[in-house]
């Protein structure tokens, strides 16, 4: 099989390097891919949201499967491009259809379809431009902190949570009449705020059937003990110590299996993965989002704990014989620590040569924003390589990826060094 992978973070190389493992792959192209993918694929220069040029690419190298990472090109219409399209037709799709993925590109629509379908999560009101005196009203009537939330793609950085009411109603007009986020930010979703410990739920589906994939939790604060500023994350534990079989039953007959039914009560097609955004309130499980798509840093140490065929996989999702399918998963936990450059997520400088990371053995090196120039492995991005590692528990795989750490350089690196401080 030739397999396209659209991406080019430390997710995507993560799947490449657990399908490049497959003895069902012929030919693996990632695009546009990082320096880590173009080991063991060929990256091709065209972006995630350049559907003609992926058209062509599919075309000239025989492509028998695409593998959307990130969201972008999900809620952009990737899959219905392919479906609408008499060439691409037969060729699976890995990610939902737009209809389905604006599960990830809407706040509200997330909302409404917890709601209609009776799922666990923060009572809410939404508001445009033209109700912020009722935004304001309904403000009021909550406790703080205040949780808005842009409604569309705001690259991670629409949620924002405060403590004080005036500034609170100064967030919502700053959203809705200042455009903040831009279109992003025409509507904004205020939540009830929710108190407890975060984890995420992995679910892959063919719109039939549907898989739970281990747990995992991330960081996604920039600096330790979970303070200063969001980024894409900063490192990952799978599974979640504190999910145990109790807690999963509830999230499985609460969460996960209510939001399967509802897509097809919806009639909302649905073949890839569910990244499901949970937050653990005394000992029950409240959905705070939905993704379409896989996590990142989070699928750095889900991908490692299947030990299926994953080509296998993604190919029952396409043909719907996902139930046909046993998943079996790596007992240990793994752990990963993303380096970042000096600086992220705010400003920061690329073009710094990577060292060190040829050699490590015991420790799995996912790059995320590196590129090939002039020969030599440099930063292209805010999160630079994440570091995975087996343990028998989330210490002992750390205490890996942390020793290797100290083997790699490059000017400015930054990483958290108090990954799982929490658990
Ligand atoms: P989101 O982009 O929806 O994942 O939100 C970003 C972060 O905001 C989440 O990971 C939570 O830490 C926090 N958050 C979102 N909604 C709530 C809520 N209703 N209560 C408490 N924290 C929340
Ligand atoms: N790590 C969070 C995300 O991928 O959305």
């Amino acid at each position: 099989m030739n397999i396209l992978i659209l991406g080019s973070g430390g997710r995507e190389h993560t799947i490449a390097w657990k399908l490049h493992q497959s003895k069902n792959l012929s030919n693996l192209y990632i695009a546009p891919g990082n320096a880590g993918t173009a080991d063991i694929g060929i990256n091709i220069p065209i972006g995630v949201n350049d559907f003609k040029g992926i058209k062509n690419a599919v075309l000239t190298n025989d492509i028998d499967m695409v593998i959307v990472g990130p969201e972008d090109p999900l809620v952009n219409g990737i899959h219905d491009f392919f479906l609408n399209d008499s060439e691409l037709r037969e060729i699976p799709v890995i990610g939902p259809q737009k209809a389905a993925a604006t599960l990830e590109g809407s706040k509200e629509f997330a909302k409404e379809f917890l709601y209609r379908h009776n799922i666990p999560t923060a009572a809410y009101q939404s508001f445009t431009s033209e109700d912020l005196e009722e935004g304001y009203t309904f403000l009021e009537s909550l406790k703080a902190p205040y949780v808005l939330k842009a409604d569309g793609l705001a690259a991670g950085k629409g949620v924002v949570i405060l403590n004080d009411l005036n500034e609170a109603k100064e967030e919502l007009k700053s959203m809705l009449v200042d455009a903040k986020f831009g279109n992003a930010s025409a509507k904004v979703v205020i939540e009830e705020f929710l108190s407890g410990i975060e984890l995420s739920v992995f679910v892959l589906t063919d719109g039939k059937g549907y898989k739970v994939l281990p747990t995992a939790k991330d960081y996604k604060r920039i600096g330790e003990g979970d303070k200063g500023l969001n980024t894409g994350g900063m490192g990952a534990i799978s599974p979640v110590p504190f999910a145990d079989n109790a807690f999963m039953d509830k999230i499985h007959e609460r969460i996960v299996k209510p939001t399967v039914d509802g897509l097809k009560k919806d009639n909302l097609p649905y073949k890839g993965f569910i990244f499901i955004g949970l937050i653990k309130v005394n000992d029950d499980p409240f959905v705070i989002e939905y993704n379409v798509r896989m996590g990142d840093p989070e699928t750095e140490v889900v991908i490692p704990r299947i030990k299926n065929d994953l080509v296998d996989v993604f190919k029952a999702v396409g043909d719907q014989s996902l139930d046909s399918i046993d998943l079996e998963f790596d007992e240990r936990t793994a752990t990963t620590v993303m380096l970042v450059s000096g600086g992220y997520p705010e400003a920061y400088e690329k073009g710094k040569e990577i060292k060190g990371y040829e050699n490590i053995e015991d420790s799995i090196v996912f790059h995320a924003g590196t590129q090939i120039k002039n020969g030599k492995v440099v930063t292209s991005g805010g999160r630079v390589m994440a570091i995975t590692s087996y343990g028998n528990n989330h210490k002992d795989a750390l205490q890996k990826s942390y020793q290797n750490i100290q083997k790699i350089n490059f000017d400015k690196m930054n990483y958290r060094k108090d990954i799982g401080f929490d658990l």
